[in-house]
C-alpha cells in the first residue's frame, strides 16, 4: 500500500491528528453518531443515574439559593443524554429540599453544526421557554466563559458551585505519551503514516482514519523543567512503574485548571469514558487509538485524580470494569456523605457499564423470554431503542401471553413514547411502538404513536393504513380519511388491500 508520511518526531499531544479529530467532528456535525458508537453513553440508564448523582450532590453542596446553578455538558454531541438526563432532573428536582433551587443545564460542544441541530429540536423547545435548559459554544482546549445563547448572556465568574458531565470527551481531546524505562522518564514521540489514498496533499488534508500506523520515538526528559504539576505526576509513574508506559490527559488537566478559576465555589465533574482508573490497567501506546469515523484514546483517570488530590480535591473511581468507566471528581475535599452514597450505590454497585453488559446479552436472547424482556425495559428507563430491538419478538409472543404480562408491557408505551429522541439516523420508534400496540389490538393507544411516525417521517402506507384500521376499530369516521390517504401510497400488491377496507367502510 503507498503510504505517506505525515509528521516524524512529534509528541502524540501535537500530533496533526488532534487537528484532524477536529475537522472530523465540524464536517460531520449531527451525522457523526451514524458512524461514532454513542449509546452506550446516551441511553436513559446512565442519564437518570447521573441525575440522581447531581441531585444528591445538590443536597451536600453548599449553595447560593439566589443564584442558579448550571450544568455544564462537555461535548454534548447528539443531545441524546442531555434530553434523558435533563427529563430525570425535572423529577428529582421536584423533592422538596431542592424545588427552590434555579437550575440550568447547558448542552455545549465546539462546533456550532451540532448546536444548530439542538435549535431545532421541537422536545427542547419548552425547556428553553423556560431557562432550565440553554446551549453555548465551548472547547475543551481553549475555554471560555460560557455565552448562554438562548438567554443571551456570557456567565462571568460562577458564585454557586459547577456540575460538569464529560461523556467520551476526553478520549478525543489531546493527551501526552510517556514510557518509563529503569526508572527514567522519557517522552514518546511519534511518527506518523497514513494510506496515500487517505490523504489529500492539496489540500493537506487528512480523509480518514481508517489506515494510520506509527513508530515510536524516545526522548529522556528532565522533570526539573517540565511544569510542577505535570512533574509531579510523572515523578509519581516513574516510581510506581518503573518500566511501563502511561498517557496524561493535557487537555482534561488544563480545563480543570480552568474550571478552578471560572467556578471559585468549586466543581463536580461525572465523566464516563474508556481508560484506566488503577496503575494496573495502563500500557499506553498509541495503538491504543481506537478508529469509528473519528478515533479515541484510553483515558488517564488515574491521572486526573492524582492531579486532583494533589490540589486538595477528591475523587471517587469505579473498580474494575471491561468497558467504559464512570467516575466522579470534586475540586474540593469536603464531606460529601449524599453523594458518596449516591456514587456506592447507582456506579460502584451497578452502574452504565454494567447495565451495558446486561443489555448486550438480553438483546440477542432468541426466543425471547418475556419477563426478562419485560424486567431489562423497566431498567432501561424504558428506552425506545431498547424496545425497538425487542419489538417483533414482542409482536410475534405476547399476543399469546398472559394477559397481565400483556397489560404491563402497554403500560411502559406513554413513557416510551415520550423518551423518543428525535436523531436523523435513528429507527421509526414511534411507529414500532404503534405497531405493537396494534398487534395487542390496543388501536386507542397505538394512534398517538402512528400520528407521532407521521408528523416525524411523513406519510407512509403503513402508517396511513394502520391508522386507518385503528380509526375503523375506534369508530371513527377518520378511517375512511387515513385509506384514502394509504391508497396513493400503496404499491400494486397493497391497493387492493386497501380497496376493500373502502368498500366495508361504505357498505356499514
Ligand atoms: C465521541 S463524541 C461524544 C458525544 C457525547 N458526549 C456522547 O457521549 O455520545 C465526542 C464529542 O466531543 C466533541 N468535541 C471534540 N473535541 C472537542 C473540543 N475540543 N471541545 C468540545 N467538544 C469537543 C465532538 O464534537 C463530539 O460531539
Amino acid at each position: 500500500m503507498k503510504t505517506h508520511l505525515l509528521e516524524t518526531q512529534i509528541p502524540l499531544s501535537q500530533s496533526r491528528l488532534w487537528q484532524a479529530q477536529r475537522h472530523y467532528f465540524t464536517e460531520e456535525g449531527i451525522h457523526a453518531w451514524q458512524q461514532v458508537p454513542f449509546f452506550v453513553t446516551s441511553n436513559p440508564f446512565i442519564a437518570d443515574r447521573y441525575a440522581r448523582l447531581i441531585a444528591a450532590y445538590l443536597q451536600d453542596a453548599r449553595l447560593n439559593p439566589e443564584e442558579p446553578v448550571y450544568i455544564l455538558e462537555l461535548g454534548t454531541g447528539s443531545g441524546q443524554f442531555s434530553y434523558y438526563c435533563h427529563l430525570a432532573l425535572q423529577k428529582y428536582l421536584q423533592d422538596p429540599r431542592l424545588a427552590q433551587l434555579k437550575i440550568c443545564y447547558v448542552m455545549t460542544d465546539f462546533t456550532s453544526s451540532n448546536l444548530a441541530f439542538w435549535e431545532e429540536q421541537a422536545v427542547f423547545a419548552p425547556f428553553f421557554a423556560n431557562h432550565t435548559l440553554d446551549y453555548a459554544l465551548f472547547d475543551i482546549e481553549a475555554p471560555e466563559p460560557l455565552h448562554l445563547v438562548k438567554q443571551n448572556r456570557t456567565l462571568k465568574q460562577l458564585n454557586n458551585p459547577l456540575i460538569v458531565i464529560g461523556n467520551y470527551v476526553f478520549d478525543s481531546v489531546r493527551h501526552a505519551l510517556f514510557t518509563n524505562q529503569a526508572g527514567q522518564v522519557f517522552r514518546c514521540l511519534i511518527d506518523t503514516q497514513i494510506a496515500a489514498e487517505d490523504y489529500d496533499p492539496e489540500k493537506d488534508q487528512i480523509l480518514s482514519f481508517k489506515n494510520i500506523h506509527f513508530r515510536y520515538h524516545s526522548k529522556a526528559i528532565d522533570l526539573a523543567e517540565e511544569p510542577p504539576p505535570l512533574a509531579a505526576l510523572l515523578s509519581q509513574y516513574q516510581a510506581q512503574l518503573p518500566n511501563g508506559s502511561f498517557s496524561i490527559p493535557t487537555s482534561a488537566l488544563d480545563l480543570l485548571d480552568f474550571f478552578k478559576e471560572y467556578a471559585p465555589p468549586g466543581y463536580l465533574l461525572l465523566s464516563s469514558d474508556k481508560g484506566f482508573n488503577q496503575i494496573q490497567e495502563m500500557s499506553a501506546h498509541p495503538e491504543d487509538l481506537v478508529f469509528h469515523g473519528s478515533f479515541s484514546f484510553e483515558v488517564n483517570f488515574h491521572a486526573i485524580a492524582e492531579y486532583l488530590r494533589s490540589q486538595r480535591g477528591c475523587a471517587h473511581l469505579q473498580s474494575y470494569r471491561d468497558g467504559i468507566k464512570t467516575n466522579l471528581f470534586l475540586s474540593s475535599a469536603a464531606p460529601t456523605p449524599r453523594l458518596d452514597r449516591a456514587f456506592y450505590d447507582l456506579i460502584e454497585q451497578f452502574g452504565p457499564a454494567d447495565y451495558f453488559r446486561y443489555h448486550t446479552l438480553i438483546k440477542q436472547q432468541d426466543p425471547l423470554d418475556l419477563n426478562v424482556a419485560l424486567t431489562q425495559l423497566r431498567l432501561s428507563g424504558p428506552d425506545p431503542y431498547v424496545f425497538s430491538l425487542f419489538n417483533l419478538r414482542l409482536c410475534e409472543q405476547l399476543p399469546q401471553a398472559d394477559r397481565k404480562l400483556q397489560d404491563a408491557f402497554a403500560a411502559l408505551a406513554p413513557t416510551l413514547l415520550q423518551q423518543i429522541y428525535p436523531l436523523p439516523s435513528s429507527t421509526d420508534h414511534a411507529f414500532n411502538l404503534g405497531y405493537f400496540l396494534h398487534t395487542l389490538e390496543r388501536y386507542l393507544d397505538a394512534i398517538p404513536c402512528y400520528e407521532a411516525s407521521i408528523q416525524r417521517y411523513g406519510e407512509h402506507f403503513d402508517s396511513c393504513f394502520n391508522l386507518g384500521i385503528c380509526y375503523y376499530y375506534m369508530d371513527s369516521n377518520l378511517s375512511q380519511h387515513y385509506f384514502e390517504k394509504a391508497l396513493p401510497l400503496a404499491g400494486a400488491e397493497q391497493k387492493p388491500q386497501v380497496r376493500s377496507w373502502l368498500t366495508k367502510l361504505k357498505s356499514t
